[in-house]
């Protein structure tokens, strides 16, 4: 297994979207943070602009939606083009329904949980998914503290995936850094989300490479 990279560009100059996205791209995705002021405290962008990043194709786009109805919302993400999105399992009504609308577009489709919201519910359904995307700070803003509780989340998700022989990818998303990308790693998270940590760094480009040869080296550890 190797290590996917997907930094959020939720913190970049978003003055300069194109370029910034240009400087990560060594990194397997860009994480685009669609946030509606409802779902969670804060705004950012919606469809017309992930339509402007991917007719650039300059990186995969992997979408994180947090918003209230995905039901509504989410599979014109996928109509554009996006390689993969993700919507919140406490925002969809009809998750299953929503996550075969999602694939039937050609994307991957992701569940995303909150960092109290149980896995429980879902282990039985993981087969509807490509990836569970384990939130490690409340979602909303970038640069907050990891939550190394959620660790126990991501070991329940790969220890259920393996059993069922499913290639299933976990994703985790919030205070990724060098500092705690490895014990992600070690629970079993194979796709990484990291935004202050790549775009606060000197050599955004370097920092993508540095977090994905730690996390690689702590996966074989195990
Ligand atoms: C938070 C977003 C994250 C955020 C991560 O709600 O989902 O993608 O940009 O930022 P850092 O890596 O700074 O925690
Ligand atoms: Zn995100």
């Amino acid at each position: 297994m190797k290590p996917t990279i997907s930094p959020s560009i939720l913190n970049c100059d978003i003055a300069d979207l194109v370029g910034e996205l240009k400087k990560i791209s060594n990194a397997d995705f860009a994480h685009v943070d669609i946030m509606d002021n409802h779902f969670v405290p804060n705004l950012t962008w919606g469809l017309p602009v992930v339509e402007a990043i991917i007719a650039r194709n300059i990186l995969p786009i992997d979408c994180h939606l947090m918003i209230e109805d995905p039901d509504r919302w989410a599979p014109a993400y996928a109509e554009a083009g996006a390689a993969s999105v993700t919507f919140h399992a406490e925002a969809a009504g009809a998750p299953i329904r929503l996550a075969k609308e999602i694939r039937n577009q050609g994307a991957r489709v992701g569940l995303a949980l909150k960092p109290t919201t149980d896995i429980h519910d879902y282990l039985d359904v993981l087969d509807e998914f490509d990836m569970i995307l384990v939130m490690t700070v409340e979602p909303g803003f970038g640069g907050q503290p990891f939550l190394e509780s959620q660790m126990s989340k991501v070991r329940r998700v790969r220890e259920a995936a393996d059993k069922r022989g499913l290639e299933l990818a976990i994703q985790v998303d919030g205070g990724i850094s060098r500092k705690t990308i490895e014990k992600a790693a070690e629970a079993g998270a194979d796709v990484f989300v990291a935004g202050s940590a790549v775009y606060r760094a000197e050599d955004a480009y370097a920092e993508v490479d540095e977090l994905r040869k730690l996390a690689s080296q702590a996966m074989h550890r195990h």
